[in-house]
C-alpha cells in the first residue's frame, strides 16, 4: 500500500473508502426528485437494454422453476463462451475451465481467494477501478499501487511492473485493458510483455477483460491468446448492456479450477439462473452490441472534442470502454468540489478522479459517454455556460 493510501485507510476503521460515483449519483437523484434535469455522465453503464432476443428468452423461461444450476454454470452458457473464445480470439478453451459468476465483481472475490491466501500482496494500477482497492482491503489482501502516467497514455508496461516489484514484491497483478477510468488499452506486444514479466517474477496475472468488444483502435487481445496461466475475468455488464443482471464469467488455469469451483459452491452456490439463460442468448447477439458500440464511438469523438474545446486536458481519446479521464487543472485542484459544484449549478453529473486515484485524482474528472448523443450535447452546452460564468 502506498503511504498516501495507508494514511487515508487508517482514517477509516477497515480501510474502505466510498465509491464517490455512487455518492454523486445519490445527489443527482435528489436533484431530480426536486424537478431538476440532470445529464448523467457519472456512472459507467449503458443506457440501452439488452438485445430483444435476450428479453424474449427470459420471458419464455420465466414460468419454469428456476433452481440452482451446476456451480460452474449452465453447460450451454459455458459452451457458448468457449465458442466465443474460438471465434473472437482464435483460442480453444475447455468449457470445464469456465465459471459463470455474479458479474465480474464476484469473479474478483473468487479469483483472490482461489489464487492467494489473505494477506497476499496484489498489484493494481493507479488510476484504476475503485472496487479493486476496496475489495482487496475488505477481504484482507494488501493492494500495491503501480502509478501510471498520462504521458504514457495511461498504459501499464512490463517495466512498470518490474520496477514496482523491486520496491515491494507482490504475489498477483490485477489489471484491465481497456481500462476504467482512462479507456487505455495495451497492444498485443505490450500485453505479451506484461504476461512475460509476470511469469518471470512469479506473479499470478488476473486480466479484467470486462471492456472487451468496446474497443475503438482494433480488437482487444485476451490474455488467453498469450498464456494459460492467467486468470481471465469478464462480464456481460458492459458490451452486452446487462449491468443489473449480475452475470459474468471467469476462465481459470487447470491447476486452480477445482478450488474456484469449491469456493463458488460455498460462497454463491451458482450464478443467477435466469441471468445465465439471458447471457447464453446475448452471446449470439453481437450485432446488437455492435450497434450500441457504434453510438459510443460517436459520443467518444463528440465528447472528447467538446471537452478539449472547453479547456479540459485530454491529450487523446481512450482506446476503449466508454470513459474520458480529463484533467481539470485549469479549473480546480479539488475534483470532488468541482463535480459537486458542476452538478448543483449546471446539472451535469461526472465522477471525481479521487475515486480512481487517491493520490493524484484531485486533478481529474471521469466522464462516461455510454449515454445518448443528445445527453452529451446538452452536457457540453451546460458545461460551457458553467465554466464561462466562473466558479466563484
Ligand atoms: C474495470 C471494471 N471491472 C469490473 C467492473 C464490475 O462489473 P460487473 O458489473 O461485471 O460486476 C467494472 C464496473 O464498472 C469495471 O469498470
Amino acid at each position: 500500500m502506498t503511504e498516501e493510501l495507508s494514511e487515508l485507510s487508517s482514517k477509516l476503521t477497515d480501510g474502505l473508502m466510498p465509491f464517490f460515483a455512487m455518492d454523486i449519483l445519490k445527489r443527482a437523484k435528489a436533484l431530480e426528485a426536486q424537478g431538476r434535469a440532470v445529464c448523467h455522465l457519472e456512472v459507467g453503464e449503458p443506457g440501452a437494454p439488452p438485445a430483444p432476443k435476450v428479453i424474449e428468452a427470459v420471458a419464455r423461461a420465466l414460468p419454469n422453476p428456476q433452481g440452482y444450476t451446476n456451480a460452474k454454470g449452465l453447460d450451454g452458457l459455458r459452451q457458448g463462451l468457449a465458442l466465443y473464445y474460438e471465434r473472437q480470439h482464435g483460442v480453444a478453451i475447455d468449457p470445464d475451465l469456465i465459471v459463470a459468476t455474479m458479474g465480474s465483481s464476484a469473479g474478483f472475490i473468487l479469483a483472490f481467494h482461489t489464487a492467494f491466501k489473505p494477506g497476499a500482496r496484489i498489484a493494481i494500477t493507479r488510476p484504476g477501478y475503485p472496487a479493486y482497492v476496496n475489495t482487496l482491503l475488505g477481504l484482507g489482501f494488501n493492494p500495491i499501487e503501480i502509478p501510471l502516467s498520462a504521458e504514457n497514455g495511461w498504459r501499464l508496461t512490463g517495466e512498470d511492473i518490474a520496477r514496482a516489484h523491486l520496491k515491494m514484491s507482490f504475489d498477483g497483478l490485477l489489471f484491465a485493458s481497456p481500462a476504467n477510468p482512462t479507456g487505455a488499452a495495451v497492444s498485443r506486444d505490450q500485453l505479451a510483455d506484461i504476461v512475460a514479466t509476470c511469469r518471470r517474477l512469479g506473479v499470478q496475472l488476473i486480466s479484467d477483460e470486462i471492456y472487451h468488444g468496446l474497443d475503438y483502435s482494433g480488437p482487444s487481445v485476451s490474455a488467453l491468446e498469450l498464456s494459460r496461466d492467467a486468470i481471465v475475468i469478464n462480464s456481460f455488464s458492459k458490451y452486452y448492456c446487462m449491468t443489473g443482471w449480475r452475470i459474468g464469467w471467469m476462465v481459470l488455469p487447470e491447476s486452480l479450477i477445482r478450488r474456484a469451483e469449491i469456493l463458488q459452491q460455498n460462497l454463491f452456490i451458482s450464478a443467477p439462473t435466469l441471468s445465465q439463460i439471458a447471457a447464453t442468448v446475448a452471446l449470439e447477439e453481437r450485432e446488437y452490441a455492435e450497434e450500441q458500440k457504434a453510438a459510443y464511438a460517436q459520443n467518444r469523438q463528440l465528447l472528447g472534442r467538446g471537452l478539449r474545446e472547453l479547456g479540459f486536458e485530454l491529450p487523446r481519446d481512450g482506446d476503449g470502454a466508454f470513459y474520458a479521464y480529463a484533467g481539470i487543472k485549469k479549473f480546480s485542484n479539488d475534483a470532488m468540489d468541482f463535480c459537486l459544484t458542476m452538478l448543483e449549478r449546471a446539472g451535469v453529473a461526472a465522477t471525481p478522479g479521487i475515486d480512481f486515484d487517491r493520490t493524484d485524482g484531485n486533478g481529474y474528472v471521469r466522464f462516461s459517454y455510454a449515454g445518448t448523443q443528445a445527453s452529451m450535447l446538452i452536457a457540453l452546452e451546460r458545461m460551457r455556460a458553467f465554466l464561462a460564468a466562473g466558479r466563484s
